[in-house]
Formats: structure tokens, C-alpha cells, sequence
């Protein structure tokens, strides 16, 4: 038996001091039922819900950030045997890339086996920010700018607001690059949005994904995310 609020805080789930606030608060559930004292004792067996999530008490999730490079796939295994994300992670837990890029996209991968942390992140109502710089063959003018912005229709529907900003105009090779944030994770949007302005995207990196960024990595390395991490991303999803 353990008490509650370690057992909360052991799951990755927040810090201790946290875990005390939320049962004091009336927020955390065992066996279907509130808790609000802190000395409480839990077993294996009980099942824990905090703010409707249900709490995992073993510590088998694994977290990783990936500096994905060109060619590589994003999926478990790939019927045409080219390398996966996962090839390039030394574990033997079966992880899973959280949302995809595309073969030649490179950036900011997260993976895990942690589904709930996997599908709080692409939920579309978290709004995560995913900020993509897009090399452009051609240069986008205002007017296109202002479109991607607003909203354009790609595959039938239109693309929520985002944020879009020329970072550079090469005038002699006819290029641009372009930084969008975009906190919707459609199939291939940014080559669908910037070929529904006319332009083609040459290269297309992901520079950010939520609160994670490339810092310190080359391409194809990788890194643990930091307990730390993993509780800011549980308090930025479980909204
Ligand atoms: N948009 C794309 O077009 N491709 C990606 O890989 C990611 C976002």
C-alpha cells in the first residue's frame, strides 16, 4: 500500500505537492469514488482517476524526442521494408510515433507508448502548436500570405487561422521560406496549403512541436524526454 498522492506523482502524472492539491480539490478519484484526505493508501489493484484520467501506476512508458531525418517513415514497420522512426531508437518497447511527418520531412518527432499522452498531444482540441519552416518554390505575396492565414480549403474543408510569416525571399532562384504554426495535424497539410496558393514546398522541416524543439540534437539522434517534460505535457492535455 502507498499512499495516493506518491502513487500520483510516481505515474509521471505531476509533482507531489500537485497530486495534494488536486485530491484536496475533490479531483481525484479511486475505485469511482472521491478522496480528499491526503494520508489515504492505495494498492496495485485500485483504480485511480484524476480529472477523468485514469492513472497508470507502472512505470513502463517510455518517452522519446527524435530528430527525424529525410527517408526514414513514420510507422511501426513499413510493408515495402524501409527504415522507420522506431528503427532509430535503441528500446525494446513498442513505441510509437505521435502523429506522422512524411518520408522526406524532417524535425521534431515525438514517440511513446504512452497512448494517453499520444492522443492528448493530437487531439485537435489541445491546440498543440506545430511550427513548420517550408522551403517554397516561388515567392508568396501578400495576397497568399493573408489566404493561409485566414484559412484555406484543402481536400474539401477549410484550414483553421494560423500563423504564417516569409521569413526570406530569394529573388534569384525564384524560392521563399516560410514559417507556419498550425495546431491542426491534417494529412500533409503545409504542401496542400502552400500548393492552394500556386507554390510547391521543396523542403519541409519541423522546428517545434508544443513545448519541444531540436535543441542539442543532430538529425536521426534522439533523447528521453525528462520526467519534467512529461508533466507539462500531461497538464497541457488533460484539459
Ligand atoms: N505537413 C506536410 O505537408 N507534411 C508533413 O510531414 C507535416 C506537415
Amino acid at each position: 500500500m502507498e499512499r495516493l498522492q506518491k502513487v500520483i506523482a510516481n505515474s509521471g502524472y505531476c509533482s507531489r505537492r500537485k497530486a495534494e492539491e488536486l485530491i484536496l480539490e475533490g479531483k481525484v478519484f479511486v475505485n469511482g469514488s472521491v478522496i480528499r484526505e491526503l494520508g489515504t493508501k492505495v494498492s496495485h489493484d485500485d483504480e485511480i482517476e484524476v480529472d477523468g484520467l485514469s492513472i497508470k501506476k507502472d512505470h513502463n512508458y517510455e518517452y522519446y524526442l527524435l530528430y527525424k531525418p529525410r527517408g526514414v517513415v513514420t510507422t511501426t514497420n513499413d510493408d515495402k521494408g524501409r527504415k522507420t522512426v522506431v528503427d532509430l531508437i535503441d528500446t525494446t518497447a513498442r513505441i510509437y510515433p505521435v502523429g506522422r511527418l512524411d518520408y522526406d520531412t524532417t524535425g521534431v518527432l515525438l514517440l511513446t507508448n504512452d497512448g494517453v499522452f499520444a492522443n492528448g498531444l493530437m487531439h485537435p482540441a489541445n491546440e498543440i502548436d506545430k511550427v513548420y519552416i517550408a522551403k517554397v518554390e516561388g515567392i508568396l505575396s501578400g495576397y497568399d500570405v493573408k489566404m493561409l492565414k485566414s484559412g484555406i480549403m484543402i481536400d474539401g474543408r477549410k484550414t483553421a487561422k494560423c500563423h504564417v510569416k516569409v521569413r526570406s525571399v530569394d529573388k534569384k532562384k525564384n524560392t521563399c521560406i516560410v514559417e507556419l504554426v498550425i495546431h491542426e495535424g491534417r494529412n500533409h497539410q503545409v504542401k496542400k496549403m502552400i500548393e492552394a496558393v500556386g507554390k510547391k514546398v521543396i523542403k519541409l522541416k519541423r522546428e517545434r512541436f508544443g513545448i519541444f524543439d531540436l535543441s542539442g540534437l543532430k538529425a536521426s539522434e534522439y533523447r528521453r524526454l525528462t520526467a519534467k517534460e512529461v508533466h507539462v505535457v500531461y497538464s497541457m492535455i488533460k484539459k
